[in-house]
């Protein structure tokens, strides 16, 4: 069953929306949906309050619209090193250049979402107070900063900003009013599925099987999970929540450093399991993070782990090659069960990007998971969703998922636009997708696919289907940069630059570019190189270049699903 393409859903009914003279705009910028559903949230206790609501994504928020906002409040996460979420570039942007209007008779409340992991913790919401009132906006209710573990804990602040815009609401505009309404084009609320972040659905795993080769120097897993019996429904683009187990094994060997027994009850919100269940469901123990150091250490007293806390700087290079087991084997400590627990984060759920179509495959979704591993202190290490999905899970076994619709990553709207994808080593995922929505769409514009990864031999992913949709002509183009099997290495990008008269005229045609993958490197470097062809071939110096791709991101016509 093919899902509406528009990717339009309103949380409101259809009621004639009632235009308020002043409504209150909640702006988020969202990377992987977290602070979409804030922001949903706080729009519906708007609405419930009687008070009309505007929810609009930031990627298709006009920036010189912002001025004549009167009641305003910004939803918005940080990303690396205090980076703004994509969708949220723009106006982050614009806040800080020249064409920044005066923003004095505008209130703003502002909401932050982070990860205190990171130096530059919710950096992006400091900077949106920061600008914005520097350009007169009045702050009516203290910023918020949530750590990514803030599960509900966001209903205090909904209501303490709430409480200050709803007299100014109406003193405003005294007309009735409750409705949220919906920019065009803005999905208000993900999916309409009872499943979701907060009540994941039971799947069964029904395939995994290894994608690369035996000599690969990666392990990469096609993995099929059943949707069957939940009312769940994705479109291309969207991604898959996955909550995973830890290793049995490994939660063992920590209760036996520690000699704590495994039976013991603890609790974690409103839970009481096993100590032992609680490690393998529930907590977060394949990532170490400053939190569980400090803690941790206050709890038991140990020095080292306590001055180690105190330099964010030498405590993250200390806890990024390591899990929690082995901070526990370097200090280990008697400690209450409940206090072991309340020194963890509550487990996340990790976000894959769907490689299937259910037009091709109906009730069941795809992945492609490269399973993240590394060897260090004398011990094998797996990642946490990835070792269980790639390593662990039997096929048959349930797995807890949901969807994450991702609107800001979607085919053209029209199927006879034609579109260019780069997604090298697990990038290649969603384009799987977006090549299975096509052609069951029977699409007439061209689709032109980059991939690259180390070896053909071994690492030539999904390599039968892609070479049949060549044959097929559903993709006109195939380029791959098998980086390794040369001398020299060759990236996606090189493809880019090899064809970059053709790829101008595509773009020139209307095209649709995609990146999908590593966002650190290559999807820098992809960037670079688009802009070196439009330079080369479209006669653009470096200003009118990043001009030309500004404008296609404006039009949505160049997208980014990169982590
Ligand atoms: P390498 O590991 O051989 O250097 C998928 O991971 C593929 O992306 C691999 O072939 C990898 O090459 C390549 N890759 C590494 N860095 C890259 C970059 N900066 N830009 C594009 N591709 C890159």
């Amino acid at each position: 069953a093919a899902t509406a393409q528009s990717g339009v859903v309103a949380t409101a009914p259809a009621a004639a929306p009632v235009a308020a003279a002043a409504p209150l705009t909640v702006l988020y910028g969202s990377q992987t949906g977290n602070a979409k559903h804030i922001a949903a949230d706080y729009a519906e206790a708007a609405k419930a309050r009687g008070m009309d609501v505007k929810l609009v994504d930031m990627a298709d928020f006009k920036p010189a619209k912002l001025k004549d906002e009167k009641f305003l409040t910004i939803i918005v996460s940080t990303y690396g090193e205090g980076e703004p979420p994509e969708p949220a570039e723009k106006l982050h942007a614009f806040l800080a250049s020249k064409k920044a209007p005066k923003l004095d008779g505008v209130q703003v409340a502002v909401l932050g979402i982070g990860d205190s992991s990171y130096e530059f913790f919710c950096q992006t919401a400091v900077d949106f107070e920061d600008r914005l009132s520097a350009l007169g906006a009045k702050v009516v209710h203290e910023r918020a900063m949530f750590d990514v573990d803030y599960d509900d804990h966001t209903e205090g602040w909904i209501n303490g900003a709430l409480d200050v815009f709803e007299p100014e609401l109406k003193a405003a505009a005294p007309a009735p009013g409750g409705n949220v309404v919906p920019m065009p084009g803005v999905a208000a609320a993900a999916s309409v599925s009872q499943y979701s972040k907060k009540n994941p659905f039971a799947a069964e795993v029904s395939v995994v099987q290894k994608i690369t080769g035996r000599d690969s120097t990666k392990d990469v897993r096609h993995v099929e999970i059943s949707l069957d019996g939940s009312d769940l429904t994705y479109q291309a683009g969207d991604a898959l929540g996955v909550y995973f187990h830890n290793d049995a094994a490994e939660v063992d060997a920590i209760l036996e450093v520690l000699g704590v027994d495994g039976a013991a009850e603890a609790k974690l919100g409103d839970v009481t399991k096993s100590l032992r269940d609680l490690l393998i469901e529930d907590l977060e123990l394949t990532q170490a993070y400053p939190t569980f150091a400090e803690k941790y250490g206050n709890a038991t007293g140990d020095e080292k782990l306590i001055k180690l806390a105190e330099d964010k700087v030498l405590l993250r290079d200390y806890l990024e090659p390591r899990q929690i087991f082995d901070i526990l084997r370097d200090h280990p400590h008697q400690i209450e069960p409940q206090a072991l627990v309340d020194s963890l984060r509550k487990m996340q759920p990790r976000l894959y990007s769907i490689a299937s179509s259910q037009s091709e495959v109906e009730d069941e979704v795809h992945l492609t998971v490269g399973v993240v591993e590394w060897d260090a202190f004398e011990r094998g290490h797996l990642g946490g969703a990835s070792g269980h999905l790639g390593r662990r899970a039997d096929e048959g076994d349930s797995l807890r998922v949901f969807v994450e619709s991702n609107n800001n990553f979607r085919l053209p709207q029209n199927p006879d636009t034609p579109t260019i994808m780069v997604g090298p080593g697990t990038g290649i995922a969603p384009f799987r997708a977006f090549l299975q929505e096509r052609e069951a769409q029977e699409a007439e514009g061209k689709n032109w696919l980059f991939f690259g990864n180390p070896h053909f031999t071994q690492d030539f992913l999904y390599q039968v289907e892609l070479q049949g949709y060549l044959k097929s002509g559903l993709l006109s183009k195939l380029d791959v940069a098998f980086s390794r099997d040369q001398a020299e290495k060759v990236y996606v990008q090189d493809r880019i630059l090899e064809n970059g008269e053709e790829l101008f005229k595509w773009l020139e045609d209307g095209a649709h570019f995609y990146i999908c993958g590593d966002a650190n490197r290559m999807a820098k470097d992809v960037h670079a190189a688009l802009l070196e062809v439009l330079k080369t071939h479209g006669g653009l110096n470096e200003e009118k270049a990043e001009e030309y791709l500004a404008n296609l991101k404006d039009q949505k016509r160049y997208q980014r699903d990169v982590y």
